[in-house]
């Protein structure tokens, strides 16, 4: 197998063979196929797609470039949830440790940002002395032991590795917005976890990967049916990201309001997606709707879901004092107000520009090797469906002096107004699996 001639076929349209993908994949995985055989590749990917075989080939040979856990020794229901990516999506950070405090087993491996979006990895770091960068053993060790039941880690050498190397690859090559590197990416690592069952959150709208709910549902359809051969329960919601998720957007300050949601607090958007999900998962781990949703409701309120998270921040070297004092998270040096040139109603918001907002002031990366601030981001004020005057707060800048004019050049293209009011589209617009 030479990897031009398969970069070829690919550009020309044709289908490539389910061995050759294999190769390819395991020699990237390994590191004997180069990053810009792959990139090429990827690009051609984006532009032709990948048929049913090419991506059940596709997908498998990533899951098997590392590890594939076997959990089966552990009681209880092992469920996961992942999201496609969204602006101010920190769901995971209060679900994971609200589910396992219901009684599930979430071994969950997580990403880092990517292109506009945030990275759970990145916003877990941002507390500080967190490791993501667990070993199989610890990671296994953390699922089994009933006092945490959570492990949060990030793709390794050891758990999907060819999805470690293609993501932050994807990220900056401009080969994001693929249905099957997009299904192949998520699927890989979430069943290389033993998983038994799996709630994907697909986001739809101007600050997710799907703009169109067609193409959500296309990619929702995709991983489920991804899911359902691999005896894996898998079940979508097509949710809102047409709007920021919460207030916040950066690393730390997406911790900050985490806890508040731990705390029975924060925006009532964040709380009813996290309560949402929970709900879902719970479902998958044998619980009648009703049940789930009184169980995720109250164990939330009860305020077991925060304890369970400072054990797991504590078990991941992390400091568990930012949940009484989320002070002791980074802070940055400046705030300014970004404000609305003019009175009237939010009638949109071109999402994605928020998140480049945020990755021009340090939150996410333009080059693989970027170092990330947790302290920088922003503070959405005004969102769709609001109304403003002129001169009023649309955002809230925290900075450290870098990119601010780029930021300001992006948020002055992010929010649309009108002068009647505009109702926001509903959070969770439908169910696929
Ligand atoms: N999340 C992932 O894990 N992979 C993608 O490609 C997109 C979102």
């Amino acid at each position: 197998m030479r990897a031009a001639e398969l970069i070829a076929r690919k550009r020309n349209g044709d289908a490539l063979d389910p061995d050759d993908i294999r190769a390819l994949i395991a020699g990237y995985a390994r590191g004997e196929v180069p990053d810009y055989q792959m990139s090429a590749l990827a690009m051609a990917v984006y532009f032709r797609g990948l048929e049913p075989a090419e991506l059940s080939a596709w997908t498998d040979a990533m899951l098997r470039s590392g590890d594939v856990l076997d959990l089966s020794h552990l009681s209880g229901a092992k469920v996961d949830k992942h999201s496609t990516g969204g602006v101010g999506d920190k769901i995971s950070l209060p679900l994971a440790p609200l589910v396992a405090a219901c009684g599930l087993r979430v071994p969950m491996v997580s990403g880092r940002g990517l292109g506009h979006t945030g990275g759970t990895l990145d916003k877990l770091e941002s507390i500080p002395g967190f490791r993501t960068d667990l070993s199989v053993e610890r990671f296994v060790a953390q699922v089994a032991d009933d006092d945490l039941r959570l492990g949060l880690a990030g793709q390794t050498e050891e758990i999907a590795p060819a999805d470690k190397r293609l993501y932050a690859l994807r990220d900056v090559t401009a080969t994001v917005e693929s249905i099957p590197l997009i299904a192949s990416s998520i699927m890989s690592k979430k069943l290389a976890e033993g998983i038994d069952g799996l709630v994907l959150d697909v986001k739809v709208g101007s600050g997710a990967f799907m703009k169109t709910e067609a193409d959500a549902r296309r990619l929702a359809e995709t991983m489920v049916e991804i899911g359902r051969r691999a005896g894996c329960a898998t079940v979508a919601l097509l949710t809102d990201m047409s709007r920021p998720l919460g207030r916040m957007v950066g690393n730390a300050l997406e911790v900050r309001e985490s806890i508040d949601i731990l705390r029975g607090e924060g925006p009532a958007d964040v709380r009813a997606l996290t309560l949402r999900l929970a709900a879902e998962m719970l479902m998958l781990g044998g619980l009648a709707r009703g049940v789930a949703e009184d169980l995720a409701r109250s164990t939330l309120d009860g305020g077991a879901a925060l304890k369970r998270f400072a054990r797991v921040i504590e078990a991941q070297g992390g400091d568990p004092a930012v949940l009484e004092d989320p002070d002791r998270l980074a802070k940055a040096p400046h705030v300014v107000d970004f404000v609305a040139p003019r009175a009237g109603h939010v009638a949109g918001m071109h999402t994605a520009r928020v998140g480049l907002a945020a990755m021009c002031l340090g939150a996410g990366r333009a080059r693989t090797d970027d170092v990330i601030d947790p302290a920088v981001g922003l503070e959405i004020c005004a969102t769709v469906g609001d109304r403003v005057e002129k001169g009023q707060p649309l955002a809230r800048i925290h900075h450290a002096g870098r990119g601010l004019d780029d930021c300001r050049a992006h948020l002055a293209a992010a929010w649309t107004f009108a002068d009647a009011p505009v109702a926001p589209r509903p959070l969770v617009i439908d169910r696929v699996g």
